[in-house]
């Protein structure tokens, strides 16, 4: 990686709080989920798709996984507020314990149209698992049952997050600015 950008949250940290994360989620629904009826992880596209990989990785619960598409950002580092869903989850969500898995919870407007449509669909339980949060920034309240990392109002980028569909590949999280493209 070029050493242009500021790194925020090293490679080292983000594998450990995943691998807490992961015996934490282990512990809370070792009883709730079975073969029968397992987990359903739903991860919300682009930005979840690397923490959502290694996650789930790290579950020892049995667990089926689906992707929904978001976006309310086009090529702003500012959210439009207008979220949009493809591909919602056409299974049959009654009676299931769902975890929605996130890269960041910002404003908060994704997560609650997310949670109301998963409701909806008549879900047992639905938690939020978010990478980071940036309290700063909210404009409605969500509780995140498992949370990776707090972080200030700073736009990042890296391990599955973007600025303009590039950057994602980057192994640690950091502060994305105007400068330090090239
Ligand atoms: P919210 O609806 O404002 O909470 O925004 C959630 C979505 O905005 C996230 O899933 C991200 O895709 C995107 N987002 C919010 N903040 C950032 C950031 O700092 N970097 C990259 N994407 C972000």
């Amino acid at each position: 990686m070029t050493t242009k950008f500021e790194v925020l949250i090293s490679k080292e940290r983000i594998q450990g709080r995943v691998k807490e994360i992961g015996s934490e989620i282990n512990r809370q629904y070792s009883e709730r989920v079975s073969e029968i009826s397992p987990l359903l992880v739903v991860g919300v596209l682009k930005g979840a798709f690397v923490f959502l990989a290694d996650l789930v990785r790290e579950l020892k619960i049995p667990c089926e996984i689906e992707f929904v598409s978001a976006s309310s950002y086009g090529d702003s580092t500012e959210s439009s507020g207008n979220v949009k869903f493809q591909n919602f989850i056409s299974r049959d969500l009654k009676g299931r314990e769902v975890l929605i898995v996130e890269d960041i919870v910002d404003t908060g407007l994704t997560m609650k149209k997310m949670l109301g449509e998963i409701s909806n669909q008549g879900a047992e339980q639905v938690a939020v698992c978010s990478l980071l949060y940036k309290p700063s920034r909210k404009q409605v309240d969500i509780p995140i049952e498992f949370l990776g990392f707090e972080i200030d109002d700073k736009f990042v980028i890296g391990y599955g997050l973007d600025f303009d569909d590039r950057y994602r590949d980057l192994e640690e999280i950091v502060i994305y600015s105007p400068e330090s493209e090239g």
